[in-house]
């Protein structure tokens, strides 16, 4: 069964009540996603063997080990070990069969940026959330580049053509994405030349890290309030052992639970404590959270920590704008917090989300109204007005997007009544064993 059949498979509902005591015990969570994705294409492009522990082994990291090894770069998994065999940079081969990325914004863009190097053809598809996604955002600079689409659209399904004789481009982000500025940077490695992408607000570094330790030349440059990434083309990548760290979007969830219910005191060992992915953390702390990073230390180039939390009353706090590309996932669980807190929480610079695999500021308003927490969107601003107790008792429309469906089982672990989901099979997108950590930790799903 292709992974986009699995999300047309019957819905799967579930309940979450107030468990009967507190949440508490050490768990870890599985690998960060977008390191996940990252380390596998990476990996192909490089020569020799990369080998990866720790991999996020969801469907949308297991669709690009699909695509890796069907573009010529096989990666299987022996004990607890992935290897990926590389080709090169520039050294993949044309696939026999259209590629499926599911459910994955990440693996798609980014994979465009591999493609747009080699002189091959490719067809993309997804499922139903990712075809309604806007691809043109990765597609304008690749096309300056010298990518061609067949189609006259930009979204899925997309047959596009890459070249060997890439030109290198300077450019200015118009949206904060990484998975923009990575597919730009990740083509700009089989450039004939230096490619810049210049961004306002910094989003994700993964790509620069990693690149950086696949042997790349990265320069990362701040100069007027903006930053720049210069990635030198005609590059060579060497295989590498990559350690991938727990996922602190994941992590979000436990974290955030053990804040509402109360008495509970959990710990998340290794979780990726990158500053560009922190801001959900900062926000919580400024919203009372008890909240302490233990054992920092750094693995894989990457700092990572281990995330206690013990249950907290929390107040509203305003969430700045330049703040939402360090917590762009994390919107839907802190705005189900933020209907605990007291007071007002106000969120600012949301226009992201609404191309999320749902739109997120939609469907996160709408799960919270129906959950009797008032909050209204303005604009590109969600507004939570937290009275320190939420009533519960609805029925949540995920719209296919794992977020949704986890920050809502989080939210009802502490609402007065139990909350619903329509559909949980999304989450094997991301994090599928998050019904059972959660449940190791004392929580309730039936
Ligand atoms: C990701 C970047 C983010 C994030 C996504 C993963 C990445 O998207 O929402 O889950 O791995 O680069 P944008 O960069 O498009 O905001």
């Amino acid at each position: 069964m292709s992974n986009s059949s699995v999300h047309a498979a019957a819905p799967r509902p579930l309940n979450a009540t107030r468990p009967q005591g507190p949440l508490t015990g050490r768990v870890r969570v599985p690998g960060d996603k977008s390191i996940s994705h990252r380390a596998l294409m990476f990996g192909a492009l490089a020569t020799g063997r990369t080998t990866i522990t720790g991999l996020l082994e969801a469907e949308d990291v297991l669709n690009t080990a699909k695509a890796v090894t069907a573009l010529g770069a096989p990666a299987s998994k022996t004990g607890d070990v992935w290897t990926v065999i590389g080709r090169g940079v520039g050294g993949l081969k044309q696939p026999e069969a259209p590629l499926d990325f599911g459910n994955s914004g990440t693996g798609t863009r980014l994979m465009m940026g591999v493609v747009a190097g080699h002189d091959i053809t490719v067809t993309m598809t997804g499922d139903a959330s990712l075809s309604r996604r806007p691809m043109g955002r990765v597609l304008k600079p690749l096309r300056q580049m010298g990518l061609v689409t067949q189609e006259d659209r930009d979204t899925l399904p997309l047959t596009v053509r890459g070249s060997s004789h890439l030109i290198p481009i300077e450019y200015p982000l118009p949206v904060p994405s990484a998975q923009v500025k990575s597919a730009i940077l990740i083509a700009g490695l089989m450039a004939a030349g230096e490619t810049t992408v210049i961004e306002k607000e910094p989003t994700r570094d993964h790509t620069e890290r990693m690149l950086r330790y696949f042997g790349a030349r990265v320069e990362t440059r701040q100069h007027d309030g903006l930053t720049s990434v210069t990635v030198h083309g005609d590059a060579e990548l060497e295989g590498r052992h990559v350690v991938v760290p727990g996922d602190p979007s994941s992590a979000a969830f436990l974290i955030c639970a053990a804040l509402l219910v109360p008495g509970s005191d959990v710990t998340v060992e290794g979780v990726l404590v990158n500053e560009t992915r922190t801001g959900l953390y900062t926000t919580l702390q400024e919203m009372g959270a008890d909240l302490s990073f233990e054992n920092e230390r750094e693995e894989g180039g990457e700092p990572i920590a281990d995330i206690r939390a013990r249950y907290s009353q929390l107040r509203g706090v305003h969430v700045p704008a330049e703040r939402a590309p360090s917590m762009i996932d994390e919107y839907p669980v802190l705005a189900a917090v933020a209907g605990f807190a007291k007071g007002d929480t106000r969120m600012d610079g949301l226009a992201e989300l609404k191309v999320k695999e749902s739109d997120r500021l939609a469907a996160t308003a709408a799960g919270l109204l129906a959950n009797g927490v008032c909050a209204g969107v303005e604009g590109d601003t969600l507004i939570v007005h937290g009275t320190g107790s939420v009533p519960g008792g609805a029925y949540v429309a995920t719209h296919l997007d794992h977020r949704i469906a986890m920050a809502f089982l989080t939210m009802g672990l502490a609402s007065a009544s139990p909350v619903a989901v329509d559909d949980t099979n999304m989450i094997a997108t991301s994090f599928p064993e998050f019904r059972s950590l959660m449940q190791r930790l004392g929580a309730s799903y039936r």
